[in-house]
């Protein structure tokens, strides 16, 4: 959650979840190999998956940082 200074981006917070939810539902398809895909392939999702959450980390904690 964003503090209450930066509350006009509240919709960062949402997408941010979405982003977050979808890309560990990836993660999980990919471990439990639910698509049956090869290993190479389902660790690239996986570790693609899992750059695309850590981008949403940055990204809000650097509106956070942010004087304005
Ligand atoms: C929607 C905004 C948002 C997203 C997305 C977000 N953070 Fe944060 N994060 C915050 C804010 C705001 C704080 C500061 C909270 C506070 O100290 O009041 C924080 C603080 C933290 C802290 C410090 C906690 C502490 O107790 O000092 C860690 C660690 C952290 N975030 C990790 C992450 C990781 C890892 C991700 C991605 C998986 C993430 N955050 C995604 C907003 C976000």
């Amino acid at each position: 959650m964003l503090p209450a200074d930066k509350k006009a981006k509240a919709s960062e917070e949402v997408m941010s979840a979405q982003i977050i939810d979808h890309n560990v539902k990836i993660i999980l398809d990919a471990t439990e190999n639910k698509d049956n895909k090869s290993g190479r392939v389902r660790r690239e999702a996986a570790q693609t998956a899992y750059t695309f959450i850590e981008h949403t980390c940055f990204r809000c904690h650097n509106i956070v940082r942010d004087k304005h």
